[in-house]
C-alpha cells in the first residue's frame, strides 16, 4: 500500500465513481435526446459522457502511478427520462455544480494533509469545472431563450450537434 492518507485514497476512488456516474448520466441523457428526434443534442450529451469518461481515467491513471489500490464501486441506474431538454439541460447544470463541491472538496482534504500530487492534479479539475459549469449554463439560459419555438429549438439542436 502507497505512502497516501487513507482518507484521500478513499475520496479519490469516491471521484472515479463520481466521473463514472457522470458519464452514465449523459448516456441516459443522449439516449432521451434520441427519443425526442434531437440528434445534435444527443450527439452534445455523447461528447460530454466520453469527457467524463477521461476525467474518470485521469484520476485512475493517478491512483495507477501512485501505487494507491483502486476500489470500484457500484454505479446508480440513471434517471431515464425528463419532460424537457430544458429540464435536463438543468439536471445536467444541477449536476456539475454538485461535482464541482465534490472537487472541491477533495482539494480542502488534499490540503489539510498535504499531498501535492493530488493538489496538482485537482487543480486541473478545478479548472475543468469552471468550463463545464459555463458551457451547460450557456445552453440552460438559450433554452429558457427559445421557450416553446420549435424552429429555435430545431436550430439550438443543429448547432449542439457540431461538437464533436
Ligand atoms: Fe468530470
Ligand atoms: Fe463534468
Amino acid at each position: 500500500m502507497a505512502n497516501v492518507n487513507q482518507k484521500i485514497q478513499k475520496a479519490l476512488n469516491e471521484q472515479i465513481q463520481h466521473e463514472l456516474g457522470s458519464s452514465y448520466l449523459y448516456l441516459a441523457m443522449a439516449t432521451y435526446f434520441y427519443s425526442q428526434n434531437l440528434d445534435g443534442m444527443a450527439q452534445w450529451m455523447r461528447a460530454q459522457a466520453k469527457e467524463e469518461l477521461a476525467h474518470a481515467f485521469k484520476i485512475y491513471d493517478h491512483l495507477i502511478e501512485r501505487g494507491i489500490e483502486v476500489q470500484l464501486a457500484a454505479l446508480a441506474e440513471p434517471k431515464k427520462s425528463w419532460n424537457s431538454p430544458l429540464e435536463a439541460f438543468e439536471d445536467a447544470y444541477k449536476h456539475e455544480q454538485f461535482i464541482t463541491s465534490k472537487i472541491n472538496e477533495l482539494y480542502k482534504l488534499a490540503m489539510e494533509v498535504s499531498d501535492n500530487p493530488a493538489l496538482v492534479m485537482l487543480q486541473w479539475f478545478i479548472s475543468e469545472q469552471v468550463e463545464e459549469e459555463a458551457s451547460v449554463s450557456k445552453v440552460v439560459e438559450t433554452l429558457k431563450m427559445i421557450g416553446n419555438s420549435g424552429s429555435g429549438l430545431v436550430m439550438l439542436d443543429r448547432q449542439l450537434g457540431k461538437r464533436e
